[in-house]
């Protein structure tokens, strides 16, 4: 294998909720990556942890990018930490596998990407919900051509309001509803309508307190002149899907960034004057994730995940650049 060993040694920087919720146990089901250990700054928590999910305990990241038996690390830390981690485990000699936003910035991206690219080492971010079946169904549908030519795509992400302590509340940890949210709208924006897309208007809400954007949206045009509407934020009622519309009909997906294992997505099909739901299969989203980051490792693909990370990033910064922020 160019870029590893079978089975990867994985490790694991900050106790997350997203970790032990739904990235570890996905973990667990794949031969090819083991998880050989994990780091928190608090001693208990990581033996809880590493008790928990079979792994050597770490107090501190910098011990745990120390360790001689690690060949990738995942990093799920608050959103302003991923591009410094990430670097420094790089520069450890490590794949990384990191949390979406994986940079706060196109310079910071394009750093990173940089590092990785020299260092020929696989740089991914996790947008699990582009693995998911259900994408592979709207795609195919669209493909036959089930909704007539392509007009515009709404996509949104939302959801109720947070406890206050919680990390996106905070500025100094890259907190607020684009980095956090709008981006999975954004890579759907960007799954359908391709990477030359303009943002032709946006709009950030700021909250009064704890001076975060907690919701926004934003238009988006791509060179024909199709538009997406992208919507976002924390203090809404839930929703977590998109819409394409078609000259012949609509295509709604209603769990598209978030489904869970269990959950078996309804996709509704309209056209002809007729509404029809379809009920697809479950379907393991981190887990797929996990796997196309151990075989990118192995097959040395280097490039393609650093350029995405790279796209991504030049995105979401034209939202925050463009938009025209309100009090909130
Ligand atoms: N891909 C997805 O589907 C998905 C879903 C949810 C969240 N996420 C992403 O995953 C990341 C973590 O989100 P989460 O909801 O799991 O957050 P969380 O439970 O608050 O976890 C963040 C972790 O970061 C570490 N940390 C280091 N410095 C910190 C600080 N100053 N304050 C707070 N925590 C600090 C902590 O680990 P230790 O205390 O152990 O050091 C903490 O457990 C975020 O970037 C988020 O965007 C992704």
């Amino acid at each position: 294998m160019p870029g590893g060993r079978t089975p990867l040694r994985l490790g694991l920087l900050g106790c997350a909720d997203i970790a032990q919720r739904r990235a570890l146990p996905s973990l667990a089901r794949l031969r090819d990556i083991t998880l050989t250990a994990v780091a928190s700054r608090d001693a208990g928590k990581a033996e809880s942890f590493a008790r928990r999910f079979g792994a050597d305990p770490v107090t501190g990241y910098e011990e745990l990018l120390a360790r001689p038996d690690l060949d990738a690390v995942y990093i799920p830390l608050p959103a302003a930490m991923h591009a410094p981690w990430a670097g420094r485990a790089l520069e450890a000699g490590l794949h990384v596998l990191v949390e979406k936003p994986a940079a706060a910035t196109a310079d910071e991206a394009a750093r990173l990407t940089r590092l990785a690219r020299e260092r020929q080492l696989v740089l991914m971010e996790n947008f699990a919900f582009v693995h998911h079946r259900q994408q592979q169904a709207v795609r195919q549908l669209l493909e036959e051509g089930a909704i007539g030519e392509l007009r515009s795509l709404s996509a949104e992400f939302a959801f109720p309001p947070l406890p206050e302590t919680d990390i996106r509340h905070r500025p100094e940890l890259g907190g607020g509803a684009l980095l956090d949210a709008g981006v999975y709208p954004l890579r759907a924006a960007r799954m359908f309508l391709g990477d030359e897309l303009e943002v032709t208007g946006a709009t950030l809400r700021v909250h009064h307190e704890h001076r975060v954007d907690v919701a926004g949206a934003a238009l988006l045009t791509g060179p024909t002149g199709i538009s997406a509407q992208v919507g976002f934020g924390f203090v809404h009622s839930y929703r977590c899907g998109y819409t394409l519309w078609g000259s012949a009909g609509r295509i709604g997906l209603h769990r598209a960034y978030s489904a869970p294992d269990d959950f078996a997505p309804t996709l509704t099909l309209e056209c002809d004057g007729r509404t029809e739901e379809r009920r697809l299969t479950p379907d393991r989203q981190f887990t797929t994730l996990f796997r196309k980051f151990a075989e990118a490792i192995s097959r040395g693909d280097v490039a393609g995940p650093a350029r995405d990370i790279e796209r991504q990033a030049r995105l979401v910064e034209r939202v925050a650049t463009t938009a025209r922020r309100f009090p909130l």
